[in-house]
């Protein structure tokens, strides 16, 4: 097939690993016929840098028009600026809610080689094969008001959790749709003894559950959440939440893998082009040296191929080319090893060809 792909290398050590996840992504059209084109684009700090905001709709428009956008990550102290009326992250936001891409797909698996690397017990770690689902484009990050104000003389800051029924709706219909080709269970994380949007989002997960009744629901709370995440991580299948509490537990939910380094990501939209990216930051403390873990990047070149491609055994030959490299014992810095970032990718291709 062919494809035309758009890469969004960012900022960091986000152009290190997006390098290499396009090597991967070659490899893969060698050996399975296809043609992939690529067009790239700046997002975040780069782009202020270049045009004074960290999204142009230009950018907006080429990956509108792309089959799927592969991204690296955005930020770095050089844009911290708390006073900035704009930053790299706020492109990441815009980029996401111009796509719509409202389901974020972020995968956790331990591979058995790694147990002994993750700070939790190996025993808890057996099994562990997670699906989290975060809600991408609503709740506290795009709700309004928000911003800042002087009120009866005191400074004043507000943000705003709301969410629309259906915003709900098609992400826990999507969790509901993908837990029936795993183990079938959806545990649903909510604050709905405190939290109105929570009590909507409970409403509305109930409902669904009673119409998918081959799918078993459970409701659990974020803070216990949060606990059973590494206390009894196997037991969970597929988490679906609201976009804030999925941001931090899947934070999280990457201590059981072992690295942030080695998560992939995939943000589907209803209709439209799929954005793909390692959930880890730019990490400007390492940005530059090469010893960045591109795995998390090349497991999202996977995704990418299984969801905007369609090109399922390709995503399998990328997913096991990985297994077999970490099984070899190939790491990177963050798991105790010495290879770069370039070697570390050369273990994968290896095993891809
Ligand atoms: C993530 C990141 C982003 C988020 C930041 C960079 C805006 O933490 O993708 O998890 O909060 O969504
Ligand atoms: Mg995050």
């Amino acid at each position: 097939m062919e494809a035309k792909l758009m890469l969004l290398p960012g900022d960091g050590i986000g152009p290190e690993v997006v390098a290499q996840a396009v090597r991967v992504l070659e490899a893969v059209a060698g050996k399975g016929g296809h043609t992939f084109s690529y067009a790239e684009g700046l997002l975040g700090g780069c782009s202020l840098d270049r045009y004074g905001a960290s999204l142009t709709d230009e950018t907006l428009a080429d990956c509108q028009a792309a089959e799927a956008i592969l991204m690296g990550a955005v930020g770095g102290p050089k844009w911290d600026d708390p006073g900035a009326s704009d930053r790299p992250e706020r492109g990441l936001l815009a980029l996401r809610r111009g796509l719509k891409v409202f389901a974020n797909l972020r995968p956790v698996r331990v591979h058995p080689e790694l147990v002994e690397w993750s700070p939790v017990k190996p025993d808890r770690l057996r099994g562990v094969d997670i699906l989290v689902i975060r809600e991408l484009t609503g709740g506290l990050y795009f709700g309004w008001p928000k911003g800042r104000e002087i009120k009866d003389g005191r400074e004043r800051a507000v943000d705003t959790l709301e969410y629309y029924d259906y915003e709900i709706r098609r992400v826990v219909e999507l969790a509901f749709r993908l837990a029936r080709g795993r183990r079938g269970k959806v545990t649903s994380v909510d604050k709905a003894n405190v939290l109105e949007s929570s009590r909507l989002w409970r409403q509305i997960t109930t409902e669904i559950g009673g119409l998918n009744p081959d799918v078993s629901l459970e409701h659990m709370l974020v803070d216990t959440a949060s606990m059973r995440l590494v206390s009894a991580p196997a037991q969970i299948d597929v988490l679906v939440t609201e976009n804030m509490f999925g941001d931090i537990l899947t934070d999280e939910a990457s201590v059981l893998a072992g690295s942030m380094g080695l998560l992939p990501s995939a943000s589907l939209g209803a209709e439209g082009p799929g954005l793909y990216e390692p959930i880890h930051g730019s990490a400007p403390d390492i940005a530059g040296q090469g010893i960045a873990n591109p795995v998390g990047t090349i497991l999202s070149v996977a995704m990418l191929l299984r969801h905007s491609l369609g090109l399922e055994s390709e995503a399998d030959w990328v997913e096991l080319a990985v297994d077999a490299a970490l099984a070899a014992n190939c790491r990177t810095v963050d798991l105790g090893g010495k290879l770069s970032t370039p070697q570390m990718t050369d273990e994968i291709l290896a095993r891809l060809e």
